[in-house]
């Protein structure tokens, strides 16, 4: 579904991503862990086309075809989402009505009104949102789990298929997470083709939500791959490389 192809990204004259390689498949989830400022955050904001961040060379491709050359609205409309690590919020824009105007763009015509505050209400209620919450400007206000609980919102909602979580579960309580891990389980069985990239500093959600692959970044690439088990040993050791192989990575067969 996603592959990445020797992507080099400059911010501010800085190199951040250095011939990053990465594929993931249909129905797959990947998890990309790394110390703080190595450039996964930057890598979801490149796949949604963020001007900050210039490509210098390589590809991204979307079921076999460059989104380079399009816009992050047109990244959207393929089913592309990004839940931020720091969601952006909207004065003056309710959630509810970001959300109707969103679907309209994404389906390029007008949403039914009942069937969208049906949806709004079941994913609501599956994410044990208050109701006041949607008639709030985005985000604005919100504590820090609540934002990241709205993110996942705007995920049911708009039901993309290439999904990236970042930080999903940063600043969200022990009750909090079980849902949203279990929000984005639901979502996984009732949409078995979407792929999920998840980049954490932790394992908690990974209790919830299993991995096919864990990668680590390091100096702008991947530089070790393998499933939970290393995830757990990053959880113990620290990205202490010492006590792990390095090799440089491709990330297209991590498991080997
Ligand atoms: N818009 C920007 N302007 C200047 N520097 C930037 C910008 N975006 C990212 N950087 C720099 O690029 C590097 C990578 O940042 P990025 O946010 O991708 O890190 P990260 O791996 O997500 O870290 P963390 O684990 O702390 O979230 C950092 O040194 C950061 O300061
Ligand atoms: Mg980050």
């Amino acid at each position: 579904m996603l592959e990445i192809k020797d992507l080099t990204v400059k911010v501010e004259d800085k190199t951040v991503l250095n011939k990053f390689n990465l594929t993931i498949e249909d129905g797959q989830t990947h998890v990309i862990m790394g110390p703080n400022g190595v450039g996964k955050s930057t890598l979801t904001k490149v796949i949604m086309a963020d001007p900050n961040y210039e490509i210098l060379s390589g590809d991204i491709l979307y079921n076999g075809k460059s989104i380079l050359p399009l816009a992050t609205d047109e990244r959207a409309r393929l089913g592309i989402f990004l839940a931020m690590q720091n969601p952006l919020e909207i004065d003056g824009v309710t959630n509810s009505d970001f959300l109707r105007t969103a679907l309209s763009s994404k389906y390029q015509k007008n949403v039914n009104l009942y069937s969208f505050i049906k949806m709004l209400d079941k994913a609501k209620s599956d994410l044990k949102m208050p109701d006041e919450m949607v008639h709030r400007s985005v985000n604005k206000g919100f504590s820090g789990g609540e934002k990241k609980k709205n993110e996942i919102l705007q995920m049911k909602m708009l039901e993309p298929t290439f999904i990236m979580l970042d930080e999903i579960d940063s600043g969200v309580d022990v009750d909090a997470l079980k849902i949203v891990g279990d929000n984005i389980n639901t979502y996984k069985s009732e949409h078995p083709n979407s792929s999920y990239l998840i980049i954490t500093h932790y394992t908690h959600l990974l209790k919830y939500v299993k991995p096919d692959k864990v990668h680590v970044v390091k100096e702008g690439k991947i530089v070790k791959s393998g499933d939970y088990e290393l995830a757990l040993e990053i959880e113990n050791n620290g990205f202490n490389f010492e006590k792990i192989v390095i090799g440089a990575f491709d990330g297209s067969d991590a498991s080997e």
